[in-house]
């Protein structure tokens, strides 16, 4: 198997696109009360002739004008590799509010809007699965069957923002969370690290295996639960003790339905469903090269009516005998998004905005609005409560990639009036949307009030392949070769794994960006460099996996 070398992206301009208002507007989160959400104009803003060109701006996620990149609506999405000149920083703000019974958290970035995942497409006479992330189209590129898929047709996948929260004098407690943040899940053979093969399938999330507790996985999914103004509910432990429900990590679902099913083909090589074209004004599919301005680029169940959504999916041979013939492109939503059940709906979504950037109508603002009750009660999630401080680390997908390509921080602590911390929530009166059903629901908190709702601002940034095993200095004698140079990476994390053994964090001595101030909670922390600039030393940023020379 030769790994062909990782091409640079080429950058081209294409022309303006009249830029739309999208407003998803959703009137109340509570449940009882029907979230009401008005989807972005029909004509996405296609390009307007008379608009001169827009200079496209290199390494942003969903730029206009990158080759393949869903910029320009109308466009079918196409096969996309690796992105080079993906930004390694994401700026992003945080705010928290909450009360007696409900915690609002509101979240905010730029990037593509992501609210497509995959698909089924009529091509040649039969139906195909369309869709993936980016390292499983380099590795079609690439026909690389050691590093990912190599039947993949074209890349096409959810933006999310997700947070693990944990509470270090909880049940769950994970210790060392505080430190390691999101690194202590990350591992040299989860899925894209230097020890992980295609074969060895999903290994996503664990916990080291000498390390207890469940970390609780707030997953705001912007394609597979947001449309129907929910978040998914996950949580996250270690692989032993725990059946887990991948192929060697440790993510699971919280117990009960989740906001999203997936669907496959049936013996004859169809799609299980289509849509009820009593639902979408006659139609049973929509064409590929709609699927960003087609608001049937999602489908729902009939438990989802009335969420935000119309395409209701029937069984695809009730299509059929209705009359249904597919046509050359006829495409339908492999996800069909449906109505949570217990602990894995727990979460909600009202509120949440995407605005569009006045040249791309796919780029743009996300402005994240989540909601949970402060005690579900369920034992796989964190409770909360007032006048305590919890551990959380962000993440942010978009650019149509996950596993180690999407951004995270570090730990950040989050109090609720428990005195210091980065992120401060605020207590507002009253009671909130959570399970008071019937009670009538709170205003969610006016996050636009700054002066009331501080911003936390920070900078996420790519972790490139720092694994929990290189930071803990367990790689100093295993090599990894970087494809870009084919030099062995750096494997030592110059004795830090000592002090944090004494408690020290990753913000006693780093920083996200170069420019970002350095500032240690702790003693005994001294400044060993920035994200932004050691990340990449190691390799793997966005660009082929550094990996054991024996499978170079
Ligand atoms: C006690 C201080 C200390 C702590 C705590 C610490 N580091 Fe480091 N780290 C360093 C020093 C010093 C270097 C070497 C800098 C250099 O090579 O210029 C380094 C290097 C790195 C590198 C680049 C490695 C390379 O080979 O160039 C990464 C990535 C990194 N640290 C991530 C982290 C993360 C993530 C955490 C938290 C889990 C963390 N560090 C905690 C001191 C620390």
């Amino acid at each position: 198997m030769t790994r062909t070398a990782f091409s640079r992206r080429i950058i081209s301009s294409l022309s303006t696109v009249v830029a739309f208002s999208a407003v998803f507007l959703f009137l109340a989160g509570c449940p009882g009360t029907t979230p009401v959400v008005t989807p972005p104009p029909g004509n996405g803003g296609n390009g307007d002739p008379g608009d001169p060109g827009t200079p496209d701006n290199p390494g942003d996620p969903g730029d206009p004008g990158d080759p393949g990149d869903p910029g320009d609506p109308g466009n079918a999405p196409t096969l996309l590799g690796l992105d080079a000149g993906k930004s390694l920083l994401l700026p992003f703000t945080v705010q928290v509010a909450y009360n007696d019974d409900t915690i609002f958290f509101h979240t905010s970035w730029e990037g593509d809007r992501g609210d497509t995942h995959d698909y089924f497409r009529y091509t040649d006479g039969a139906w195909q699965k369309e869709g993936g992330v980016r390292r499983d189209g380099q590795a079609t590129i690439d026909n690389d069957a050691l590093r990912g898929a190599t039947n993949q047709n074209s890349t096409i996948y959810e933006s999310r923002m997700t947070f693990m929260l944990d509470d270090p004098s909880g049940p769950n407690a994970v210790e060392g969370f505080g430190q390691y943040g999101c690194m202590m899940t990350c591992h040299d053979n989860s899925r894209a690290m230097p020890t992980w093969i295609h074969d060895d399938g999903e290994v996503h999330k664990y916990l080291p295996d000498d390390v207890p507790g469940r970390l609780d996985l707030w997953h705001h999914r912007l394609a597979r639960a947001n449309p129907i103004g929910l978040s998914d509910d996950q949580w996250v432990g270690q692989r032993i003790g725990d059946e887990g429900d991948g192929d060697g990590g440790s993510r699971h679902g919280d117990g009960g339905t989740g906001p999203w099913q997936t669907g496959n083909f049936d013996d004859d090589g169809n799609p299980p469903w289509a849509f009820d074209p009593a639902t979408t004004g006659g139609a049973y599919a929509f064409p590929f090269d709609e699927l960003f301005t087609n608001p049937m680029r999602h489908i729902i169940d009939d438990t989802a009516i009335g969420l935000g959504v119309s395409g209701v999916g029937i069984d695809y041979a009730d299509a059929v005998a209705m009359g249904y013939v597919p046509s050359e492109g006829d495409t339908i939503p492999r996800r069909r998004l449906r109505q949570t059940e217990g602990s894995r709906g727990d979460i909600t979504a009202a509120g949440t905005t995407f605005t569009p950037s006045n040249n791309d109508p796919l780029f743009g603002r996300w402005n994240s609005n989540i909601q949970r009750d402060m005690d579900t009660g369920n034992d796989d999630d964190t409770a909360l409560a007032d006048g305590k401080v919890y551990n959380i680390a962000f993440a942010v997908h978009v650019g149509k990639v996950t596993v180690r390509d999407h951004y995270v921080s570090f730990a950040h602590s989050l109090s609720l009036n428990g005195g210091d911390a980065d992120i401060q929530a605020v207590k507002i009166e009253g009671m909130g949307c959570g399970n008071m059903e019937g009670m009538g629901c709170t205003i969610l908190p006016d996050f636009s009030d700054t002066t009331r709702f501080p911003k936390y601002e920070l900078n996420l940034f790519l972790p490139g392949i720092s694994s929990y095993e290189f930071l803990r200095g367990e790689n100093v004698d295993l090599e990894f070769i970087d494809p870009a140079t084919g030099e062995a990476v750096d494997q030592s994390h110059a004795g830090a794994t000592g002090l944090m053994t004494q408690g020290l964090s990753c913000q006693d001595c780093h920083t996200a960006a170069d420019a970002d101030e350095f500032a240690p909670t702790q003693d005994g922390g001294f400044f060993g460099g920035s994200m932004e600039t050691l990340v990449p030393q190691r390799g793997g940023v966005n660009t082929p996996t550094p990996l054991p020379p024996d499978e170079g």
